[in-house]
């Protein structure tokens, strides 16, 4: 076997979960960042794990609101994904810069993309420093599902997302 780096390990763990972060701004405004260092934590009580980059928005947003919904975008958001992957929504309004259809869910008033196949309502736990990341472990309140939506993932080490495709 050959040494590799971290970037090498996230291509060839591909293809890798992908979630939309959804969260509320300071300014009350929706906020969403694709995310892919995400992991289940726990089966009771329902938990989950994910890292984000200590200067997210997102983050920053979890942080001071104890809340986000986990929402995986169906095939139509491949391009809304990307963009808003490379904004920082302290800085930018990329709802507004990119708008998608938007749809309410019971318990949250955070909107989530009306494709999405899973989505994960959570309320933070606790935060851990991790690296350069932060790692959030949630506490999952509600999870609702669209199994006729086909989900994204995360393809070469976040460069690309596209449909996972089972080999036969
Ligand atoms: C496919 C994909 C996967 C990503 N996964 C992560 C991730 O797991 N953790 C992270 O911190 N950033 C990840 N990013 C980058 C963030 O989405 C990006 O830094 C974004 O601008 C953060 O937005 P925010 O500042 O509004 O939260 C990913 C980007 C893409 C395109």
């Amino acid at each position: 076997m050959n040494e590799i780096n971290i970037g090498q390990a996230t291509a060839l763990t591909s293809p890798d979960p992908l979630v939309l972060v959804c969260t509320k701004k300071e300014d009350g405004k929706l906020n969403m960042a694709p995310l892919s260092f995400f992991m289940y934590a726990s089966f009771n009580p329902p938990m989950l794990a994910f890292a984000m980059g200590k200067a997210a928005n997102s983050g920053e947003n979890i942080r001071r609101t104890g809340k986000a919904v986990l929402a995986a975008p169906g095939v139509s958001l491949k391009d809304a994904v990307m963009a808003y992957g490379s904004a920082n929504g302290g800085k930018k309004d990329k709802l507004a810069q990119t708008p998608i259809a938007l749809q309410s869910i019971e318990g949250t008033d955070i909107q989530i993309p009306e494709d999405s196949r899973i989505a994960f309502e959570v309320t933070l736990e606790k935060t851990v420093e991790s690296g350069d990341h932060y790692l959030y472990l949630c506490n999952i309140d509600k999870m609702l599902a669209d199994e006729s939506k086909e989900a994204l993932f995360a393809w070469d080490g976040y460069a690309k997302v596209a449909p996972a495709e089972e080999k036969e």
